[in-house]
């Protein structure tokens, strides 16, 4: 690994970069940010090495006060708003929004130490290595871990980075109804963290996001860091399939209106589905309850949920047509009815294109090889993009395994993704306004070239811009959101009974 991270910042057109790298040093201390990741793996820690910390559980709040400890203790301003976000921040010699890193602490019921976990602990392993090495910068900095980014047992996912940036109403998500009957806001009353600042929270100067890929590209090409271009939309569904409890033993087969049956042919279209777009599209069908659930009842009622994602918001829209199609036609031949609620629907984000090439430009200055790629999982780095310049920085995840106890990502890897957050966070916080360290192809019939200006610049420097919108330069996508306790908004009616 070189410590070249002088010589990539004068690779860009502006002069005021290589300024800005004023502790090019700096390391984040390898053991230690280890040592926090096992320790606060071990709580709510399952068989296999995972752990199963489900929003606002009693796990969660013990993993939250162990973290909140450990943001005081290296000297973080610790908040809690609203909806049990909680951002510790550092001054800096000036005042003014802080340059945030951060992510989240719950995890799903068979989750690894890694998701999220990463980029809080990472957060505070900078502060930390900051701090013994008498570094304030400019801007201050933040280190946030956002409430239920998982979704898990309160949808929709990444809530409270989505309430944080104004996309949903603190009251409206308290009344949010989790998969066990809690009320959402009673839960953060319970574990004690309904905090008192408000939301929507104050729009950061930049945030970064570090966190384990959760895929196979990276371990694939042999990369080390990924700049993440943007993320894949997402749309979750909750299917209730009503038929009729019935006898197993006497009722014949054209008799029936088997809601567990009906279940299994959602679950076979949303694959037949995803593999008949091909491309991007995936499709799974990741929780199925039936009831009465006995052996010898033919399923009066099944509960089946839908996750559909695409890098591409037309192409996503086709998935859940094709859904919609597949569901009507089921419930005619079956004779159920099937009523259909949105639980999560959130539209492909590029993130700020400055932030992705700082990413890679960091990376390769510290000798990494560097993939841009699109994240596939959900991350609150795409509801901070509604309110300030956003990126991510992946670290590979050993076989792309992921919400898996099984979840690895070598130390080194851990790391080379932390040195890399320091560095892009500090040169936020200390340059005058967020550096351009790499060009683009002008835009079509421009004539221009900035490209052909650069010398030197790093492998594959150059690619094509992306799509521009939104409140923000490089921030894109939007989302409509069913509040997880909406009502359900389409019916698809049975056939008459046979
Ligand atoms: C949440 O992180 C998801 O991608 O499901
Ligand atoms: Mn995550
Ligand atoms: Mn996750």
């Amino acid at each position: 690994m070189c410590n070249d991270l002088d010589k990539v910042f004068t690779v860009g057109h502006d002069a005021k970069v290589r300024a800005t790298v004023e502790h090019p040093e700096l390391r984040i201390d390898a053991d230690r940010l280890l040592r926090r990741l096992r320790e606060l793996g071990e709580v709510g820690g399952i068989d296999g090495g995972g752990c199963a910390r489900l929003a606002l559980t009693d796990a969660d709040r013990a993993g939250r006060d162990l973290v909140t400890m450990w943001m005081r203790d290296v000297g973080l301003q610790v908040s809690v708003d609203g909806i049990g976000n909680v951002v510790g921040t550092r001054p800096g010699r000036e005042p003014g929004p802080p340059v945030m890193c951060g992510s989240h602490i719950d995890t799903v019921a068979t989750g690894g130490i890694y998701d999220g976990n990463l980029g809080v602990l990472a957060g505070l392993e900078v502060i930390e290595t900051l701090a013994e090495s008498d570094v304030l910068t400019r801007r201050p900095l933040a280190v946030a871990f956002f409430t239920d980014e998982e979704g898990a047992r309160f949808a929709p996912d990444m809530l409270g980075s989505l309430v944080y940036a104004g996309g949903m109403g603190v009251e409206v998500a308290h009344d949010i109804i989790g998969i066990d009957g809690a009320r959402l806001g009673d839960d953060l009353e319970r574990i004690g963290y309904l905090g008192s600042t408000p939301c929507p929270g104050q729009a950061p100067y930049a945030y970064v996001e570090l966190h384990i890929e959760q895929g196979p590209v990276l371990e694939d090409h042999g990369d080390t860091i990924g700049a993440v271009t943007g993320v894949q939309g997402i749309s979750w569904q909750e299917l209730t399939i009503s038929g009729q409890a019935n006898h197993a033993g006497t009722t014949p087969m054209s008799y029936r209106h088997d809601a567990a049956y009906a279940a299994a042919r959602v679950a076979v279209a949303v694959r037949d589905l995803a593999m008949a777009i091909g491309g991007h599209q995936v499709g799974t069908v990741g929780k199925v309850d039936l009831y009465p659930n006995l052996v010898n009842v033919v399923a009066a009622r099944a509960t089946v949920t839908v996750d559909l994602r695409n890098t591409d918001e037309a192409v996503l829209r086709r998935a859940e047509e094709a859904l919609a199609g597949a569901v009507e036609e089921l419930a005619g031949a079956e004779g159920v009815e099937i009523s259909r609620r949105t639980l999560a629907r959130f539209e492909p984000v590029s993130f700020d294109e400055r932030i992705v090439d700082l990413v890679e430009a960091t990376g390769r200055a510290f000798g990494h090889s560097v993939r841009r790629l699109p994240a596939g999982a959900g991350h609150d780095a795409q509801m901070l993009a509604r309110m300030c310049p956003s990126g991510m920085i992946f670290v590979p995840s050993a076989r792309g395994i992921s919400h898996n106890p099984a979840e690895h990502t070598e130390p080194g890897q851990l790391a080379a993704g932390a040195d890399v957050l320091l560095q892009v966070l500090v040169t936020l916080a200390e340059a005058d306004s967020i550096p351009v360290v790499r060009s683009h192809p002008a835009p079509a019939g421009t004539g221009a070239d900035p490209g052909a200006a650069i010398t030197g610049a790093p492998p594959g420097a150059v690619v094509a811009g992306a799509r521009r919108a939104g409140s923000h330069p490089g921030a894109t996508g939007g989302s409509e959101v069913g509040g997880g306790s909406g009502s359900a908004e389409v019916t698809t009616s049975a056939r008459d009974p046979r």
